[in-house]
């Protein structure tokens, strides 16, 4: 069978990469690309380092407001797919990308099968929610990472097929934790394992808003340790346009975005990770890193029940405090799956295909 990959964004070609793997033994993929990220180090580098094929289509969409990237997703996501005729599209996460590939495919009455369906943050002031929330009620097929995820969607009387698949990033991280070993990034950076912290944030509520964006950067710079701050394009923007440079402590390393390999490593080895991102969150979690969250909430709600993960929102007391007091040490649970995700993701995309 003709099936599509949708992505467009970092955290996408991550979990696309266990799936595509899988999906080529049985299938023909065709791999779109909606040029959401563009820079080398948000792009091209996850496709090096994971052995991800070259896309077939390339859509060359950008950056633009909510509308007009969606808007250009969809026409052009739809051209391929009339042109192509895949018999089942995939999209992943929460992206613009996510979104516009399911509404161009649906429409068409390609069925649709999301990967990291069902989770909620019950906050629509995020774009990723909306996004969250309209794929799956496009989707025809929904694959569950957890069992959080599960009840979001019984919930909301989906009407889809659910398959309870784990969580590919999972997956992906257990692929590739020995290989990250080999990184050279701490030396490279000058830090010592278990004696700095990591951060990273991009997300709209904090890039965007001068306030929240200047206190994390005062919060980073009060700790007592190194931070290495790869740091997302959109974040580098908004830093210029405030002109918040100086206020950056001395004790802040500004990089740019690492690839994936060396990230884990980072990771792994980090005292502390503070971040806004979803995957960060759980990668700290399976690592045994505290997290601190710069979020007032988070759709990986486990992390916190567990008690690795704390919500901390913007307030520089809050985050300076959870920083030097947050030191879990209690029992997790395994939320995330068995590191075959995207076994049951292939397996249930077969099936429903020789069902229809
Ligand atoms: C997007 C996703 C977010 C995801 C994140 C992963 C949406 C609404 N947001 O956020 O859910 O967590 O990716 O990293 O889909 N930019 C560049 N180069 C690039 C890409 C972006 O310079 O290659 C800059 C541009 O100034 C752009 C800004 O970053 O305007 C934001 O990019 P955008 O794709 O809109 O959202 P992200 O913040 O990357
Ligand atoms: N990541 C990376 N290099 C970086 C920062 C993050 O490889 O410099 C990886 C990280 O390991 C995780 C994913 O990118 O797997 C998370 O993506 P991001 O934070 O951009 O998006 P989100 O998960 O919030 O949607």
């Amino acid at each position: 069978m003709k099936i599509a990959s949708i992505v467009g964004a970092r955290p996408q070609f991550i979990k696309l990469n266990p799936v595509s793997k899988k999906l080529r033994k049985y299938h023909d993929e065709i791999l779109i690309h909606t040029g959401q990220h563009y820079n080398f180090e948000l792009s091209k580098l996850f496709f090096e380092e994971l052995g991800i094929p070259e896309p077939d289509f390339n859509l060359g969409i950008g950056s633009g407001t909510h509308g007009k990237q969606t808007g250009e997703m969809i026409i052009e996501i739809e051209k391929v797919l009339l042109e192509e005729k895949p018999d089942f599209t995939i999209v992943f996460g929460d992206t613009n990308s996510t979104l516009a590939g399911a509404l161009a495919s649906v429409k068409l009455q390609i069925p649709v099968g999301h990967v990291e369906a069902g989770l909620r943050s019950f906050d629509r002031s995020m774009p990723e929610e909306i996004n969250r929330i309209l794929t799956d009620h496009a989707s025809d097929v929904l694959f569950i990472p957890t069992k959080t995820a599960y009840d979001n969607l019984k919930n909301e009387g989906i009407t889809g097929e659910l398959i309870f698949s784990g969580d590919v990033m999972y997956d992906v991280l257990s692929d590739n934790i020995e290989l990250s070993r080999k990184s050279k990034i701490l030396e490279k950076f000058g830090i010592e394992a278990n004696n700095y912290y990591l951060a990273t944030i991009h997300r709209q509520s904090n890039t965007d808003d001068p306030n929240n964006l200047l206190n994390i950067i005062k919060a980073l710079s009060k700790l007592d340790k190194k931070v290495l701050f790869p740091i997302h394009p959109r974040t580098l923007k908004f830093i210029k346009k405030y002109d918040y440079m100086s206020n950056l402590g001395k004790n802040i390393l500004l990089i740019d975005p690492v690839g994936y390999l060396d990230f884990l490593w980072l990771e792994k080895n980090a005292k502390k990770i503070l971040t806004d991102s979803g995957g960060i969150q759980k990668e700290a979690f399976i690592f045994k890193i505290p997290c601190i969250t710069l979020r007032e909430n988070t759709e990986w709600i486990e992390t916190v029940e567990d008690k690795w993960n704390v919500l901390v929102g913007t307030n520089i007391d809050k985050i300076v405090n959870a920083v030097n007091n947050f030191s879990p040490s209690h029992m997790q649970s395994n939320h995330f799956g068995d590191g075959n995700a995207s076994v049951k993701i292939v397996d249930a995309i077969g099936k429903y295909l020789t069902k229809k």
